[in-house]
């Protein structure tokens, strides 16, 4: 039976019957729907619609077809049911007979899709959270691991400064830390109670809408009845903070790719994680990075498609709302299935930290420093730059480093070079001078791993507060 046949004098086209349903999809949302209807039936059996007898029945039917659903994956199979509204009503009927059908005392699916998929939202941001949460601990491990070796740090991608490979691996941490951040706001700001609000004027009976909200966690019941029943920017904002999260993982999928070609040579993949060509048998290819780089840009394609079908849409609910499901489920899974994959991967890599020591000594990385040493010598920062490039510029026709340069063509060049100048010029010389809070200077990195350590303790322990 139809949830709504009575006006129509023909039968609906067959094809169009098929196409414009949503269970295919939003079958997903069984666990929410039937919790948010135990909730209703509650708050039903409060206002006098159910007699106590009546809300029992109703709700043994709920859980029966819950169980069920778990035990026969078939159960789910129903060519007939629109969507899992429907699906739950039908099903409810079938089990306990006409007390079913009073579920939907003054309830439309309008409330009950923007209930469902706040709490589907809701849960899977705790799940994010944690796994991102495990991919960030990788990181610190990692960095941890490390210890005092060093890299070179690129701009433009040229070689630019020497820093820790712990200081670049902690960038990583600072980016998914942030998505964890956009992630609770996000779960905060969409925990309002739908329930209660009807079609789009608010429920005709005397629900008690505080109790719907309490009993499912919500802090606190929506303020509109049109606003809620139209809402879905909690999808767009969850689906955009994914999409920050995926281009994230993009850029470090990307970095990791690169610096695992034999042109950079500081990174050797994971044969966990690689695989190799039909054809030239010496390959092992990054294909988990390369598909992370891929899958990010559904992600942020979905983003896309959610903003665009939301922009045009008059007051309060319409049909289109229900495009705005695949796009979120499918991010969230791409992510779900994404992150576990990149800690797995970051944890079974291999540095080479000779490639990297080694890259971070050549190339004039410490010109910054000596330009530095003539700073403390009392020379202006200006006049001390186009020096050191004057030295960087001997050193590239003699074919040398500038610690190669002897003291007389130093001394042509300022006066103020000393000795000492050879021992400014050293890594760990290099690496020490950058002591300020976020430097590379190794206590400072050491002081930056135990911070990002109370920051993963915290993370986990607000996803404990909302399990
Ligand atoms: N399947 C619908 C959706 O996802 C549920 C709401 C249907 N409401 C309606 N007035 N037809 O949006």
């Amino acid at each position: 039976m139809k949830m709504w046949s009575g006006r129509f004098r023909q039968p609906l086209d067959p094809e169009f019957e098929r196409w414009q349903r949503s269970f295919d999809f939003d079958r997903r949302l069984l666990a929410y729907e039937l919790e948010a209807s135990s909730a209703y039936a509650r708050a039903l059996k409060e206002a006098g619609v159910l007699s106590s007898a009546e809300l029992i029945e109703i709700l043994d039917g709920l859980e029966k077809i819950g169980a069920r659903a778990k035990d026969d994956p078939a159960f789910l199979d129903d060519q007939e049911a629109e969507d899992i509204h429907h699906f739950v009503e039908k099903q409810l009927v079938a089990l306990i007979g006409n007390t079913g059908l009073k579920l939907h005392s003054g309830r439309s699916r309008n409330e009950q899709i923007a209930t469902d998929l706040r709490l589907y939202a809701r849960a899977s941001i705790e799940q994010l959270r944690k796994q991102i949460a495990d991919l960030l601990e990788v990181f610190v491990d990692r960095a941890e691991q490390a210890g005092n070796a060093a890299m070179p740090a690129y701009t433009h991608l040229q070689r630019a400064e020497p820093v820790l490979v712990a200081h670049w691996l902690l960038v990583y941490f600072e980016m998914l830390l942030r998505d964890a951040g956009r992630l609770q706001d996000c779960a905060h700001r969409l925990n309002v109670c739908p329930l209660g609000c009807g079609a789009v004027a608010g429920t005709t009976l005397p629900l008690d809408r505080a109790l719907l909200a309490k009993i499912l966690g919500f802090d606190t019941p929506a303020a509109n009845s049109m606003d809620v029943t139209s809402d879905r920017d909690f999808a767009l904002e969850f689906v955009n903070d994914l999409s920050l999260l995926a281009l994230h993982l993009s850029r470090w999928a990307e970095e990791m790719i690169l610096f695992s070609t034999q042109e950079y040579g500081f990174v050797r993949l994971p044969e966990a994680y690689s695989t190799g060509s039909s054809a030239m048998p010496q390959k092992k290819n990054a294909d988990l990075l390369e598909l992370t780089r891929a899958k990010a840009a559904r992600v942020l394609a979905n983003a896309v498609a959610l903003q665009t079908t939301v922009k045009g849409l008059p007051l309060a609910y319409n049909k289109d709302l229900q495009e705005t499901q695949e796009p979120l489920f499918q991010s969230v899974e791409i992510m779900l299935s994404l992150l576990p994959m990149a800690s797995g991967w970051m944890r079974s890599m291999e540095f080479d930290f000779e490639t990297m020591q080694k890259g971070a000594q050549h190339g004039f990385m410490n010109s910054f420093a000596a330009a530095t040493y003539l700073v403390c010598k009392g020379v202006p920062f200006r006049t001390a730059h186009e020096q050191i490039g004057k030295a960087v510029q001997l050193c590239l026709e003699q074919g040398c480093e500038l610690e190669n340069l002897p003291l007389e063509q130093l001394r042509k060049l300022n006066s103020s070079f000393d000795q000492d100048f050879y021992s400014s010029l050293k890594l760990s010389a290099v690496l020490a001078i950058h002591d300020v809070p976020g430097g590379t200077e190794p206590g400072r990195v050491r002081q930056a791993i135990a911070v990002a350590k109370q920051k993963i303790e915290l993370l986990r322990e607000v996803s404990h507060a909302r399990a």
